[in-house]
């Protein structure tokens, strides 16, 4: 479903001009399309019909509890990596025992909230870890359900910063020595081994090596029933591509079938760990024209969002479409979209054809994930405020900080 259409000669988050938003919010604002949120949810849970299943969501991707609340109601599980993420969703009303606890540094004081409210599964990526979490679990007289993150040794194709496969990174227990370190977790007696997990990367845009991983996680699941193991559930993490610009990455029904049918025959429930596909074009930063700088080189739209509200560019070089809120006819020019940050990294996108006058709205498109929650307060900047759209409806499910909340907790030093 697209959420962001024009009509009548501007774009709409649903059935909400943008303009309006901007005039009751302000700039710049993350807008998110509900619709489009569980529309992308349901691409998930539609195809895992009929068997046991969890399709937790990366709450690293989006984490407003408005967002997580949306999830939660269609009884969503939550892929977490700190206690921090723990308390949003269950703010959000999510059900602790469909939370999976991702992450190479989890604290003792993660896990022991996380043993508290009983999550389903804590992912486990190191042997070190496994015994502290044994430790915290003894102290607390309970058992922990754990997963290993296995690292296959895969290559997922995607940008080095966001590619968590390989060998060399730090990610999960290297699925050579997965076994032994299975062996250890069964001995350990407040440990409860229920399942097997990987995250190969970000952004994929072709199933191979999502299956490449899911058949080594197999051959692995089988090495250990022959030693009395068993897995209950396989989590291949997250990682299906979103299009940004042209890319053609797999339907998650086609994703989710090629798994099934690979696991026919076998006792296993699947989880999946979804973050970008599930937000990313649910939402756009809605940001306006401060200045047109035009120079001998160059043309600035000099705009009133910057690297702090959106870092993707900056630090991806990620490509995000930029669209008019209201296009206008004219001559365009190419223009840098730059932010007031004073940083040559502060782009939000290079060279975009475009027809604008000061003041003019622009939305940067696929901004739902990895958006707002990478935001920082650089250049003393409040965070932006993000609103979710239902249908003619507009909520302000974060509003926008303030200066003074910003240095809230700072102090002078005594006279
Ligand atoms: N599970 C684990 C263990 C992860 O580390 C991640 C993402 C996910 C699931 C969700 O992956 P997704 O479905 O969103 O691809 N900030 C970067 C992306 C970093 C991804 C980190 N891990 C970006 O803006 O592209």
């Amino acid at each position: 479903m697209e959420a962001f259409n024009y009509r009548d000669g501007e774009l709409f988050a649903e059935g909400v001009a943008l303009s309006a938003l901007a005039q009751r919010f302000g700039t710049p604002t993350y807008v998110y399309s509900r619709a489009h949120i569980e529309g992308q949810y349901r691409a998930y849970a539609d195809a895992l019909a009929g068997m046991p299943h969890l399709v937790c969501f990366a709450v690293k991707a989006n984490s407003n509890i408005g967002v997580l609340n949306v999830l939660a109601r269609l009884g969503a599980g939550f892929d977490i990596v700190s206690s921090g993420e723990l308390e949003r969703v269950l703010a959000a009303g999510g059900e602790p025992s469909r939370i999976v606890f991702s992450g190479v540094g989890k604290s003792r004081d993660d896990m022991r909230r996380a043993l508290e409210v009983g999550v389903h599964c804590f992912n486990v990526e190191s042997s070190v870890e496994l015994e502290r979490l044994q430790k915290v679990a003894a102290e607390l007289g309970l058992k922990a359900p754990v997963s290993l993150r296995v690292n296959p040794d895969v290559d997922a194709g995607t940008h080095p910063y966001i590619s968590t496969g390989l060998k060399e990174n730090k990610f999960g227990i290297d699925i050579e020595q997965a076994e032994a370190v299975y062996a250890r977790a069964a001995e350990l007696p407040n440990l409860e081994v229920i399942g097997v997990d990987c995250h190969i990367g970000s952004q994929l845009t072709t199933l191979e090596p999502f299956l490449d991983a899911l058949d080594r996680l197999l051959l692995l699941v089988d090495k250990l029933a022959a030693r009395g193991i068993t897995i209950k559930h396989l989590d291949l993490g997250g990682g299906l591509g979103v299009q940004y610009r042209d890319e053609q990455p797999p339907l998650a029904g086609d994703y989710i079938a090629a798994v099934r049918k690979r696991l026919q025959g076998r006792d296993l429930s699947l989880v999946f760990e979804p973050g970008r596909f599930i937000v990313a074009n649910a939402g756009v930063l809605l940001t306006q024209v401060e200045y047109l700088k035009h120079t001998e080189h160059k043309d600035f739209a000099i705009v009133d969002a910057a690297m702090n509200d959106l870092i993707r560019p900056a630090l991806y070089q990620a490509w995000m479409d930029v669209s008019p809120v209201q296009p206008r006819a004219g001559e365009a020019r190419h223009y840098d979209l730059v932010g007031p940050i004073c940083e040559t990294g502060d782009f939000l996108a290079k060279d975009r054809q475009l027809v604008l006058e000061d003041g003019d709205l622009l939305a940067v498109r696929s901004a739902g994930a990895y958006g707002f929650v990478m935001s920082s307060n650089y250049n003393t900047r409040g965070r932006a405020a993000e609103v979710l759209v239902d249908g003619e409806q507009a909520y302000e499910v974060r509003r926008r900080e303030t200066v003074q909340e910003l240095y809230a907790g700072e102090s002078l030093l005594p006279a």
